[in-house]
């Protein structure tokens, strides 16, 4: 809770942590999930794979909840990967169309929680313009909002945001705005899409799969993971907050040896 928040909200979220047995001094600042496991929860149920991405809306919700009840400053979360195109077209136009109507629908809501909605990802390549268009409303209707950042991680993929930064950085050396020796890990992490948001501390990922999938590959160098083998759509803010209690037990040493908070 680094924010300057108003006071009766702080105290909230600190309340909040106390009840869930939580240490206040070690609540992450920035937590990033890989929402996995929609197809299987339907194939499970004998329903399409649609229907378990469907199901996940009320996961993602819940979540955002728990998220700001105990004041984290930001939320990101991976919707769809560059790698998702490879689906069958059928589902990644069920992708699209629900993406898009999911920001219609609680757009407004996140609005009056005083979310800032973000997105993540590469805009210029494949997505469809009205669903560009409905982020940028997003970004716009909740600009000024400061409760807490929920980044939408959509088009995203760790290796092609690495290759966009490479592209502006070359292009700056081209211009003769800056030299290759002057390259280092600050003028990269500057050139990331979103450079102001901080790097995340604790990344959670559902479903049992234990791999990135070319998630934040710059920003979670040194994330804490938490691997749960609970299934997306049956994802909550209970199950946030036992990932951020799995994460205090965690020594970060940052390849120091003395813990740093
Ligand atoms: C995650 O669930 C949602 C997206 C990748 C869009 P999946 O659709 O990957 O579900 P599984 O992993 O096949 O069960
Ligand atoms: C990662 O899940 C992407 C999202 C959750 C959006 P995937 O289901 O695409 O990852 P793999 O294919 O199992 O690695
Ligand atoms: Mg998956």
């Amino acid at each position: 809770m680094a924010r300057n928040r108003p006071s009766a909200e702080r105290d909230a979220a600190l309340r909040e942590i106390k009840r869930l047995g939580l240490n206040p001094e070690r609540i992450p600042r920035h937590v990033a999930i890989v929402m996995d496991g929609n197809g299987r929860w339907a194939q499970a149920r004998g329903l399409p794979r649609t229907e378990g991405h469907a199901a996940g809306e009320s996961a993602l919700f819940d979540t955002v909840e728990g998220a700001l009840e105990i004041g984290l400053d930001c939320l990101t979360v991976f919707a769809f990967s560059t790698e998702n195109w490879r689906r069958p077209a059928s589902e990644v136009r069920y992708l699209m169309k629900f993406n898009e109507s999911l920001l219609v629908r609680r757009r407004d809501e996140l609005n009056e929680r005083g979310v800032r909605m973000l997105f993540s990802g590469r805009r210029d390549w494949r997505v469809p313009k009205r669903l560009l268009r409905h982020m940028d409303e997003s970004i716009e209707l909740t600009k000024k909002n400061t409760r807490m950042d929920f980044v939408i991680a959509f088009n995203y993929g760790g290796r092609a945001e690495i290759v966009d930064a490479v592209r502006k950085i070359a292009s700056d050396v081209a211009d003769g705005a800056t030299s290759p020796e002057k390259i280092d890990e600050k003028s990269i992490a500057r050139h990331l899409y979103h450079p102001e948001v901080p790097e995340p501390d604790l990344v959670i990922r559902t479903s049992g799969e234990i791999r990135t999938s070319n998630f934040l590959l710059w920003e979670a160098a040194y994330a804490e993971y938490v691997f749960t083998p609970v299934l997306w759509p049956d994802f909550n803010r209970e199950q946030l907050f036992a990932a951020i209690a799995e994460y205090q037990s965690r020594d970060r040493r940052f390849g120091g040896v003395e813990e740093r908070k």
